[in-house]
């Protein structure tokens, strides 16, 4: 329906709507519902002059709040214009001739991999594996491989592999030097999860991709970050890369958001209240099958009659169709959790939906 690869084009969909996209509740996209934090906004409007400067080149400020936050040197890190400037330079840069790629998957990892002209071999995750990869992913990895890219969570499932998989992929990449690479972009919103940032010091072909535009609601913004404990490659990796492409306002955020335990917490008291209630009302709606991904989104199937994405549209909600990720067809969406006034919304909306369905039968 759209032509963006992704969610959160709302003025394409308030187009089709015939609405204003201020109207829409966009759960297409998956953002902090709580909005950027007041920390930020203060430190955005102290700061305007800043637009008036050059930032810093090396953004040292910025790379230091990062480093302090991750508790790794500054030397492992480069922060980006958001995640997917780093998804294209890094994959650029590392210049695989064959990688091995997830379906269903984030779109860009494909594109970046194209672009350098790499040779791409996919890897189905299936419904009947619950959408996870299992040993047999460690089978597929052969010496003809120069590259992995993994997205923990997933998206669109938002579900984690098994850590002990995890830790047996990163061991069988390194014997084979395979560069792997992990999207970490939504495990901010996991307060429990490991990740595999514990993994990097011993594994210099390990690189992992995380982004602050989610978590911290300023995708407008945009802000990301890629970590590697080989200090030679990430300064060759700055050095390859364009001047200033990441705003003062921007790298400003990275110096006062990490900081924000307040907002950090406010957060996951939203998300283990929201994500739940919005998992259990879904799953009460008949047609619909649902995953229990562990981010701040929702995939499910729905197998009743209706183009749902164009029917919830005629009542300004916006949901993220999956029918263009490799491996899913029109049957599969993603929501985001959002408030609870949103996600009523979206119920009251579905359920009316299957009310006519089931009238009309
Ligand atoms: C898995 C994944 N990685 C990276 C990104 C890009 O994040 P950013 O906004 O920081 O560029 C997205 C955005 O949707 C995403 O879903």
């Amino acid at each position: 329906m759209f032509t963006s690869n992704h969610g959160g084009n709302i003025r394409e969909a308030a187009a089709l709507a015939g609405v204003d996209p201020a109207q829409l509740i966009d759960f297409s996209a998956n953002i902090n519902p709580l909005g950027m934090p007041a920390t930020l906004r203060r430190a955005i409007v102290e700061h305007l002059d800043a637009a008036q400067r050059y930032p810093d080149p090396e953004y040292l400020a910025l790379h230091q709040a990062l480093a302090k936050h991750l508790n790794v040197p500054t030397s492992w890190l480069m922060a980006g214009n958001g995640e997917t400037e780093l998804i294209f330079q890094l994959l650029a840069h590392l210049a695989p001739r064959h990688a091995l790629l997830l379906t269903p998957g984030f779109a860009e990892y494909r594109r970046a991999l194209s672009r350098v002209g790499c040779r791409i071999t996919d890897y189905p995750l299936t419904e009947a594996d619950g959408w996870q990869p299992d040993s047999r992913l460690l089978a597929a990895l052969t010496p003809d491989l120069d590259c992995l890219v993994l997205c923990t969570p997933n998206n669109p499932t938002g579900l984690m592999p098994d850590r002990g998989l995890m830790k047996a992929i990163v061991s069988r990449c390194a014997e084979l030097n395979i560069a792997l690479v992990i999207d970490e972009a939504f495990i901010d919103f996991m307060p429990d999860a490991a990740g595999c940032a514990g993994w990097l010091a011993e594994h210099p072909q390990l690189w992992i991709l995380r982004s602050l535009t989610k978590f911290y609601a300023i995708p407008g913004l945009r802000l990301g970050y890629v970590i590697n404990s080989d200090a030679s490659r990430v300064a060759a990796l700055r050095a390859s890369r364009e001047p200033w492409t990441i705003n003062a306002f921007a790298a400003l955020a990275g110096e006062i958001v990490l900081d924000d335990a307040a907002y950090q917490q406010a957060t996951f008291q939203w998300l283990e209240t929201e994500r739940p209630w919005l998992w259990q009302s879904l799953n009460e709606l008949p047609d619909l099958t649902l995953w229990p991904g562990e981010a701040n989104y929702l995939f499910f199937r729905y197998d009743g009659e209706e183009d749902l994405q164009r029917r919830l549209l005629a009542q300004q909600i916006l949901i993220r169709s999956c029918a263009n990720y490799p491996g899913l067809d029109k049957r599969y969406f993603r929501v985001a959790v959002k408030s609870r006034s949103d996600n009523e919304a979206l119920i009251a909306a579905l359920t009316a939906i299957s009310r006519d369905t089931n009238r009309g039968a």
